[in-house]
């Protein structure tokens, strides 16, 4: 194994997901010599090559298979919708491709030096990267920062064999290549309700077990039960405060054993695919972080101070390997954030604004406090709600599903959460960020004049409804 040295580099990047990229582009932007190291083949991490992504071209690809077959004829659209499995995922694998040639297009662009191999720190300031032909470099840098990500975690507590067919991980339910006939999701979480939906509208009966009594753990309780709802009339059946114990794979089918979260009898169900969707955790295999001494919590996030510095000196760290929601912008924020640090600016991440959605069909999205938070925290608020049956745009598009919530403080009138349950939910989260990331009031939201007719003006009427009174209900 040969073994070459590297002139310095300011900044050495290990990981180019989402954190990785656009912190290493931000520092080139602001004048640092960057390397990235990445072990895939392909830039982009999780997020594009297996995330984010791959499940938004099926989510979207399966809901209009699904608008074909059960919504069109209702608009005067009178079609039979064949699937075509293989061409749906030649259109994901397409727009992965896209996406991750992107990445090295704008690597390139910046003058960064993307380099494909696994990275090891050796010492604060030297970061070894083995290569695919079994060569090894040593980067010399300034600063090193680890956005290695986070990896599927599995179910706790239990031992799962993923095949790769019968039983799978997010990785492999983006890839599957038929369509089961019955799919067992273990876990209600992002995950699970995505991919769940995706083989559901292709055809598979799925059934989402949970260990929790709601979906969405952390999602606002009311938007939560609601969604359900709306998931359960599509076809999906829920065994909710039920905790998998057990998973058996045999003869090309896998059983489910859970029992209730709270104790009792056992049940077992069986299905042509289990997908397990219980989290995700953070990924630092053979980084040499014990080596160099590189603190860890106890679930294995690398510890940072505000700045994102870990307990040694020039090494940092981002995204879903620290503390915080694992999410694909709040990892881009705070790379923009520590690259502004390093280039000796004042990079800073509002916690307070991050919104979060699931891309279903309908979409659910919210930011800042849920109701069950602020209640926690005794704080007083008020609510403004509307339905979106109550709007032109919704009715006109049969989108009439859900509503908008907004939380505002009892006496300042200032934005303390919303949530959005509703077509087009992701879209419509980003007011709500802009107006909180400002400090607004709903009275603010509610006297920006929105353009009519638009699913937005169930945005402003809840505002109303907080400041105020709704027009339109
Ligand atoms: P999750 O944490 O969102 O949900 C996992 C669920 O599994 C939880 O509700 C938990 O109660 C349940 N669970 C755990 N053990 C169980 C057991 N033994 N039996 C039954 N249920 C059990 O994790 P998920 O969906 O795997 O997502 C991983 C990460 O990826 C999350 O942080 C998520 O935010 C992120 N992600 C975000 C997306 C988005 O923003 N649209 C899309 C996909 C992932």
């Amino acid at each position: 194994m040969s073994d070459t040295q590297d002139s310095a580099f300011d900044l050495v990047v290990i990981g180019s997901g989402p954190g990785g990229y656009v912190c290493a582009i931000k520092a080139a932007q602001l004048g640092l010599k960057v390397a990235v190291v990445e072990k895939r083949k392909t830039y982009g991490g999780t997020c594009l090559n297996v995330g984010c992504i791959p499940s938004k071209a099926l989510l979207h690809a399966s809901e209009m298979f699904e608008e074909a077959g059960h919504n069109f004829a209702e608009l005067g659209i009178e079609v039979a919708p064949k699937l075509n499995l293989e061409t749906m995922l030649g259109h994901k694998d397409k727009t992965v491709k896209s996406n991750v040639d992107g990445i090295a297009f704008l690597f390139k662009k910046n003058k960064i030096e993307g380099i494909i191999g696994t990275g090891r720190i050796k010492a604060a300031g030297e970061v070894e990267v083995a290569g695919e032909d079994g060569a090894a470099r040593t980067l010399k840098t300034k600063a090193i920062v680890i956005a290695t990500g986070s990896e599927v975690a599995g179910i706790p507590g239990m031992d799962v064999e993923f095949d790769g067919e019968t039983v799978v991980s997010s990785d492999h339910a983006i890839a599957l290549s038929r369509v089961p006939e019955t799919m067992v999701v273990v876990g209600g979480g992002v995950i699970g309700l995505e991919l769940g939906s995706v083989w559901g509208r292709l055809g598979a009966k799925v059934t989402v077990v949970e260990y929790l009594d709601k979906v969405l753990g952390p999602m606002d309780g009311e938007v939560s039960t609601a969604f359900q709802k709306l998931l359960a009339k599509q076809g999906m059946t829920f065994k909710l405060g039920a905790k998998v114990t057990g998973i058996v794979s045999e003869g090309g089918k896998a059983s489910v054993t859970f029992e209730p979260a709270k104790g009792g009898e056992a049940e077992t169900v069986s299905a042509d695919v289990v997908l397990v969707a219980t989290g995700r955790r953070p990924f630092t295999d053979g980084l040499g972080l014990d080596e160099v001494g590189v603190q860890r919590d106890k679930a294995g996030r690398v510890e940072i101070d505000a700045g994102y510095k870990t307990n040694v000196d020039g090494i940092y760290a981002i995204g879903d390997v620290v503390k915080g929601p694992m999410l694909a912008h709040k990892a881009e924020d705070e790379g923009v954030a520590l690259a502004e640090i390093l280039a000796g600016q004042h990079g800073h991440v509002n916690y307070g604004v991050i919104p979060s959605v699931v891309y279903t069909q309908p979409e659910v999205a919210s930011v800042g406090r849920t109701e069950e938070e602020l209640k926690a925290d005794g704080i007083e608020y008020k609510v403004g709600k509307f339905p979106f049956m109550a709007n032109g745009r919704a009715r006109a598009m049969l989108s009439t599903d859900g509503f908008v919530k907004i939380l505002a403080d009892k006496t300042s009138d200032r934005v303390l959460g919303v949530h959005v349950l509703g077509r087009g939910a992701g879209e419509l989260i980003a007011e709500a960020a802009v107006l909180m990331e400002f400090g607004g009031s709903s009275e603010d939201l509610a006297r920006t004049c929105h353009a009519h007719p638009t699913m937005s003006e169930a945005m402003r009427e809840a505002a109303f409804a907080a400041f105020a009174k709704p027009i339109h209900i």
